[in-house]
C-alpha cells in the first residue's frame, strides 16, 4: 500500500518550517500559482524578491528569474524546482558574443531585457522588463545611443512606441513567435466583439492588430478594467488562470499558435517543467540551488538597481 505525500500540505508545512517564501510567475500551472505566496510578472517578482525577509526564496518560474532574485539576495538561498527551466531569449544572448558586441560599441548605453543571464546583465547598464521598458527608454536623453538585447520583437515595439532608434540584438521568444496571425484573424471574425490583446514579445504584424499590448501584469489588469466582454489572449496560456479568476463572466480565448492544431494554445515548455512534485522536492532538499559568481553578481546588480530606481 503506497502512502502518497499530500504535496500541497507538505509544501505549506515546509515553507513555514524553513521560513521560505514561494514566488510564482503567471505562466506556471494553476496548482502552483494557487499555492504560491505571491504570483506576478517579472518586475513584481524581482521587487518581491528584493523585499522579502525569508531565508529561502523558492522560485517557480524560469532560471533567469531565480538568478535575478539571487543577484539581489546573495545571502539568501534561492531554489528553482527544475534547473533546466531556461528561456529561449536568455539562450539567444551567449555572454561571450554579447560582451564582444558591447565592447565594439563603447559609446552606447546597454539596455537589456530581464530575460537574460547574470553574465549578460554584467555587461548591461539598465535592465528592463516588459512592464517598465517604455518608461525607462523614455527617461533616457533623446540623443542617447542605445543597444537593446536580446528580444528583437520587444525592441521593435519599443522603437515604434518611443520613436527611438536602437541597435537590436537578434533574439526572440519561441512561444510568442509561434502565434499564427491568420488563425487569430479567423478567430476574430468568429468573435468580432473580442479584443485581441498581446505580449510585446510577439511579432509586429500581431502587435499591429492588437487592441492592447502589455506585460502579463498589464494584460491581466486590462481585462479587468476594459469594458469588452471577450478577449483573444496572445501570450502564454498560464495567464488565463488569473484572468478567469478575475473576470469569470468574460470570454477569454487563448490565441492559436502555428504548429498546434489540437491544444489551440501556446505553452512555454520551460515554464511548464515545474510541477508540484518538483516544488515539493526542491523545498524538501533545498536543491537545486541557484548560484551566481560573486564577481559577475557585483557587475550585474547595478543594472537591476537602475531598473528599480527608474520603474
Ligand atoms: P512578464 O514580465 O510580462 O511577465 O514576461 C515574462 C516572460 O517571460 C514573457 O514571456
Ligand atoms: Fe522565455 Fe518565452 Fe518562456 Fe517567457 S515564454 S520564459 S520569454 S521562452
Amino acid at each position: 500500500e503506497n502512502n502518497p505525500v499530500d504535496l500541497k500540505k507538505e509544501i505549506t508545512r515546509l515553507k513555514e518550517e524553513k521560513n521560505a517564501v514561494f514566488l510564482a510567475h503567471y505562466y506556471q500551472d494553476a496548482e502552483i500559482q494557487d499555492l504560491a505566496d505571491f504570483v506576478g510578472d517579472s518586475l513584481a517578482l524581482a521587487q518581491k524578491a528584493a523585499d522579502t525577509d525569508a531565508d529561502i526564496i523558492l522560485f517557480a518560474g524560469v532560471h533567469f528569474m531565480a538568478e535575478t532574485a539571487k543577484i539581489i539576495n546573495p545571502q539568501k538561498k534561492v531554489i528553482l524546482p527544475d534547473f533546466k527551466a531556461g528561456c529561449s531569449l536568455a539562450e539567444a544572448a551567449p555572454p561571450k558574443e554579447f560582451s564582444e558586441f558591447v565592447k565594439a560599441h563603447p559609446d552606447y548605453t546597454v539596455v537589456t531585457y530581464i530575460n537574460s543571464s547574470a553574465e549578460v546583465k554584467a555587461y548591461t547598464d539598465i535592465t528592463v522588463t516588459s512592464t517598465n521598458a517604455l518608461k525607462i527608454i523614455n527617461s533616457l536623453p533623446a540623443d542617447e545611443k542605445i543597444i537593446f538585447a536580446p528580444d528583437r520583437n520587444l525592441g521593435k515595439y519599443i522603437m515604434k512606441e518611443t520613436g527611438r532608434d536602437m541597435l537590436l540584438w537578434d533574439g526572440a521568444c519561441v512561444v510568442h513567435e509561434a502565434f499564427a496571425l491568420e488563425k487569430i484573424l479567423d478567430l476574430h471574425k468568429e468573435y468580432p466583439h473580442a479584443k485581441i490583446i498581446a505580449h510585446p514579445e510577439s511579432e509586429m504584424p500581431l502587435l499591429k492588430v492588437a487592441a492592447f499590448v502589455g506585460s502579463t501584469a498589464a494584460l491581466l489588469k486590462f481585462v479587468q478594467e476594459d469594458d469588452a466582454d471577450a478577449y483573444i489572449v496572445a501570450t502564454e496560456a498560464g495567464i488565463l488562470h488569473k484572468m478567469r479568476e478575475a473576470v469569470p463572466h468574460k470570454n477569454l480565448i487563448p490565441a492559436p499558435s502555428k504548429e498546434d492544431n489540437t491544444c489551440a494554445c501556446s505553452e512555454c515548455h520551460f515554464m511548464k517543467m515545474n510541477t508540484l512534485e518538483k516544488v515539493y522536492n526542491c523545498l524538501k532538499y533545498e536543491y537545486p540551488e541557484v548560484d551566481v559568481d560573486e564577481d559577475i553578481r557585483l557587475k550585474a546588480i547595478g543594472s537591476i538597481e537602475r531598473m528599480f530606481e527608474l520603474s
